[in-house]
């Protein structure tokens, strides 16, 4: 059984310290879950639950499971990317009252599965998910907890798509939130975040410019779009490709050039896929490719790139630079993947993720979700639910509250107006 991570750090002590840093510094830039702070430290609004949470443990992360922890939960946490946990934040995490962490950066699969036991252990009431790694290995090997578990929160569109189809097979048996496919999440974490936290991410990675580069877009939905347009605002010239007539239409209206991957491997100079799919480039992509060409994955799981084909094509393989693994070309073509075709802007050694802001958003819908689930969980069937409108609402609220901004509001005459149907021309 694994054990918590201060159990298996040299300088745990050291650690925490930075941990603690880095949330600290997170927590002041996220005023939803401040507010949401104050709320849940007053009313204990998860006294008793359990808490079980399979995501990537960074700051941001370890604000929202704190958060949990001081709303009365007990909450137990692990990583659900090998490469995405901060251990020191891991650290920090485990030293907050009533958190226990097991995550670790760059545990191997046996590790990371160990892990996710470690966390089904506590026998929560309550899961929160982003990739469905736990609801999985719950139904798979733990069905007897099923019965007192009140429900459970998704964070990605990948975890999203696994729950719809455990859920249309009748295979899924408590309800889950889809976070992901709110507003308040899917428009600013998937499109701002993704955008903003890959390029940064490459760009540190690499020490390599946007402009005048080349760079291929594998799948316009949310994240495709964030990425499209930050690397157009960067300067860099935007190929999109896609297998959905409609966004492939969207992209080519936004001025990108559209093209098939088979033509778009010719061009590009940096590659970076956000489909949720697999085989989204392979050998005979390879085979066309310039020298020199970064090959990144921001979609959830690392399918999307083959690197198995990558590495039977290669004469030679080596660590270019810390986070990109050169392929060596028999003609002497150098491909180069970063962070193992893992999340990119989660799993490069320098990644820090999305921007704070940003996820400030994503866990106050957690929150207000688990605290829908505590309040009325009986309300909710098994299954794969959308988040209440207004949850999504008033977390919005309170974040144009905290920003400053303020909006109007309807008029008595103008909601009857908008409701009714029989004012014509
Ligand atoms: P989405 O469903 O909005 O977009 C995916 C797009 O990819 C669709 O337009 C689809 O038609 C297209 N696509 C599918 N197969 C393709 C192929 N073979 N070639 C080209 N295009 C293809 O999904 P969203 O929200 O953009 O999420 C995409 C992935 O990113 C998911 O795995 C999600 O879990 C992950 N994600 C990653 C984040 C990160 O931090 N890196 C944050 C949020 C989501």
């Amino acid at each position: 059984m694994t054990a918590p991570i201060s159990e298996r750090l040299d300088d745990v002590a050291a650690a925490r310290e930075s941990g603690r840093r880095k949330m600290d510094w997170a927590a002041q830039h996220m005023p939803i879950c401040a507010s949401l702070r104050e709320e849940f430290e007053a009313d204990q609004p998860f006294a008793g639950e359990r808490i079980g949470m399979a995501m990537h443990v960074e700051a941001k992360t370890a604000v929202l499971a704190e958060l949990l922890a001081e709303g009365g939960a007990e909450v137990a946490i692990t990583g659900c990317n090998p490469l995405s946990t901060h251990d020191d934040v891991s650290a920090a995490l485990d030293a907050v009252d009533g958190v226990t962490s097991y995550a670790e950066r760059g545990v191997d699969d046996e590790g990371y599965y160990a892990a996710i036991e470690a966390v089904i252990d506590h026998e929560p009431t309550i899961t929160v998910d982003d990739g469905m790694d736990l609801v999985a290995a719950i139904h798979e090997d733990y069905p007897e907890l099923i019965d007192t578990i009140v429900g459970g929160a998704e964070e990605t569109t990948t975890g999203v798509h696994r729950l719809r189809a455990m859920d249309e097979d009748g295979e899924l048996d408590y309800p889950v939130f889809a976070v992901n496919d709110t507003p308040m999440k899917r428009l600013f974490d998937n499109v701002h975040g993704t955008g903003e936290s890959s390029l940064a991410s490459i760009a540190m990675t690499t020490n390599l410019s946007w402009a005048g580069k080349t760079v291929v877009v594998a799948g316009y939905g949310h994240c495709g779009k964030g990425v499209a347009k930050k690397a157009s605002g960067q300067n860099a010239d935007v190929v999109v490709t896609e297998v959905e007539p409609r966004r492939a239409l969207e992209a080519h209206m936004e001025g990108y050039d559209v093209l098939p991957m088979a033509e778009a491997a010719k061009e590009g100079d940096v590659f970076i896929t956000t489909t949720g799919n697999r085989d989204v480039i392979v050998k005979d992509h390879f085979e066309n490719m310039q020298d020199g060409v970064l090959l990144a994955n921001a979609g959830h799981f690392d399918v999307e790139i083959d690197l198995a084909a990558l590495s039977e094509l290669a004469a030679d393989t080596y660590e270019a630079r810390d986070g990109v693994q050169a392929y060596e070309m028999d003609d002497g073509r150098r491909l180069n993947v970063l962070a193992e075709g893992r999340l990119v802007n989660l799993a490069t050694p320098i990644a820090l993720g999305h921007p704070v802001e940003v996820m400030d958003q994503s866990f106050g819908i957690q929150a207000v979700c688990v605290r829908e689930l505590v309040e009325n969980g009986d309300a909710y069937d098994a299954g794969v639910h959308d988040v209440p409108d207004r949850l999504d609402k008033e977390v919005a609220e309170v974040k144009l509250a905290a920003e400053g901004v303020e909006f109007d509001g309807l008029t008595d005459v103008q909601t009857e107006y908008m409701d009714s149907w029989q004012h014509g021309t």
